[in-house]
C-alpha cells in the first residue's frame, strides 16, 4: 500500500521478529523515515535489518523502553509523527522461567514509552497532535484460552492466563487508559500466532525446522492438541500499516488469517515439506518426533475473528498457511548465514519452561 504521506516513524523492538519484518516493509514499501528503538536482548538481531541497514531513511537507537533519559532524548530529537511499539519479552515459556522480566519489559517499560510519549505529544502543535499515533502491537493471548468452538473478538473479555499474556494485558489496558484520559490518539491490534522469515528458533515452527535439519528430535507438548491461528508475519506488517494509516484512534483491531492447525498438525506439515524438499538419506522426519511433558498452563486453543479489520479497513490476508510454511520452510534451508550463529552461540534448542 502506497503511504499517504512521508511520516518520521519509531518503531520499538525493529531487531525482533515482527519489529524487523515491519521495518522491511516500511523501507521497501513506503516513502517513512524510520528509527529502530531497541534493547538488543537475546531476541534482537540486526542481521535481520541487513536489506535496509544502508537506506538513508533508517537509522537504530540502542535503547532500553524503560529508559526514560533515552527515550525521551530520542522522541526530542528524532521528531516521530507515530510510535509503533513492538518491543517485549515475548516467549510463554521464558515467562514461565524468569516472570519478572516480563512485568519490567511490558509492564513498567509500556508505561514509560507511553509517559514519554505523551510529554513528547503535549509540545507538538495541534495538527501534528491530532495526527500523531500511538500504536501499541499485542497478542490475540489476552484473551485467555478457547475450547473446541468460537472465536476472539475485540469484544471478547480480557482472561490471560500466562505471566506473557498477562503482562501484554497490562500494557494494553494502559494503552487505552493513556488514550481516554489524555486525549492521545491511540490504536490498539491484538494478533494471532505469527510465523515466518527470520523467526528466532526457539518458537515452535523455526525450532522443527532446524532441529529436523539437525537429525534432534522434535518436541510436540502433550499430545499436540493445542491449537494456534497461524498467519504470515508479513501478511501481520502490512496490517500493521494499514491500522496505522487508516485505523480509528481509541479503536483495537483483531488480526488473524484463519488458520487454525493443532501443534501436531504443525509439526506433521513441516516434516512432509522437508522430506520434498530436502529428503533424509535414510528414514522421515516425522520419525524425530517426540512427545514431552506439556507447557505448565498450556492454552487449549485460539482463534481470531478479524471480521473487523477486513470489514472497516480492508485487509486480508495474502498467504495461507500451506503457501506461507512452505515459503518460510525454504527461507530456513536458503538463510543458514542467519541462523547457524544463533544456534551455535545464542539458543541451540534445549527445552525451556518446564517449571523447577
Ligand atoms: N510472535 C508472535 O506470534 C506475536 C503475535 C502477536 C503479537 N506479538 C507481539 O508483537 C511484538 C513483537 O513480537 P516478536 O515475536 O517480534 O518478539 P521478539 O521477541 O522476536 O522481539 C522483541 C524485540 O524487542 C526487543 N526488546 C525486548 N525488551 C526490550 C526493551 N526493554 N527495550 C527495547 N527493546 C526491547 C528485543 O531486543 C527484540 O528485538 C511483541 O509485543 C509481541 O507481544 C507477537
Amino acid at each position: 500500500m502506497e503511504s499517504l504521506d512521508m511520516k518520521k516513524i519509531i518503531v520499538t523492538g525493529g531487531a525482533g521478529f515482527i519489529g524487523s519484518a515491519l521495518i522491511r516493509y516500511l523501507i521497501r514499501e513506503t516513502d517513512c523515515t524510520v528509527c529502530n528503538l531497541d534493547k538488543l536482548t537475546y531476541a534482537g538481531n540486526r542481521e535481520s535489518l541487513k536489506e535496509v541497514a544502508d537506506s538513508p531513511r533508517y537509522s537504530f537507537a540502542h535503547l532500553d523502553i524503560c529508559d526514560r533519559e533515552g527515550v525521551t532524548r530520542l522522541f526530542a530529537e528524532f521528531q516521530p509523527d507515530t510510535i509503533m511499539h513492538l518491543a517485549a519479552e515475548s516467549h510463554v515459556d521464558r515467562s514461565i522461567d524468569a516472570p519478572l522480566e516480563f512485568v519490567r519489559t511490558n509492564v513498567l517499560g509500556t508505561a514509560n514509552l507511553l509517559q514519554c510519549a505523551l510529554e513528547y505529544w503535549r509540545g507538538l502543535p495541534e495538527e501534528r497532535q491530532t495526527a500523531f499515533r500511538f500504536q501499541h502491537i499485542s497478542t490475540d493471548e489476552v484473551y485467555g484460552s478457547l475450547g473446541e468452538d468460537g472465536f476472539f473478538a475485540e469484544t471478547t473479555p480480557y482472561d490471560p492466563k500466562s505471566p506473557y499474556s498477562a503482562s501484554k494485558a497490562s500494557s494494553d489496558h494502559m494503552v487505552r487508559a493513556w488514550g481516554h484520559t489524555f486525549g492521545m490518539p491511540v490504536l490498539i491490534s491484538n494478533c494471532s500466532n505469527n510465523y515466518g522469515p527470520y523467526h528466532f528458533p526457539e518458537k515452535l515452527i523455526p525450532l522443527v525446522i532446524l532441529n529436523a535439519l539437525d537429525g534432534k528430535p522434535l518436541p510436540v507438548y502433550g499430545r499436540g492438541a493445542n491449537v494456534r491461528d497461524w498467519l504470515y508475519v508479513e501478511d501481520h506488517a502490512k496490517a500493521l500499516w494499514l491500522i496505522n494509516q487508516r485505523g480509528v484512534p481509541g479503536e483495537t483491531y483483531n488480526i488473524g488469517g484463519h488458520n487454525e492447525r493443532t501443534n501436531l498438525e504443525v509439526v506433521e506439515t513441516i516434516c512432509r515439506i522437508l522430506d520434498e524438499l530436502r529428503p533424509k538419506t535414510a528414514g522421515r522426519y516425522a520419525d524425530q518426533i517426540t512427545f514431552v511433558a506439556d507447557r505448565p498452563g498450556h492454552d487449549l486453543r485460539y482463534a481470531i475473528d478479524a471480521t473487523k479489520l477486513t470489514r472497516d479497513l480492508g485487509w486480508h490476508a495474502e498467504e495461507n498457511f500451506d503457501t506461507g510454511i512452505r515459503k518460510t520452510i525454504q527461507w530456513y534451508l536458503d538463510n543458514a548465514w542467519w541462523w547457524e550463529p544463533i544456534r551455535a552461540q545464542k539458543y541451540a534448542g534445549e527445552r525451556l519452561g518446564k517449571q523447577k
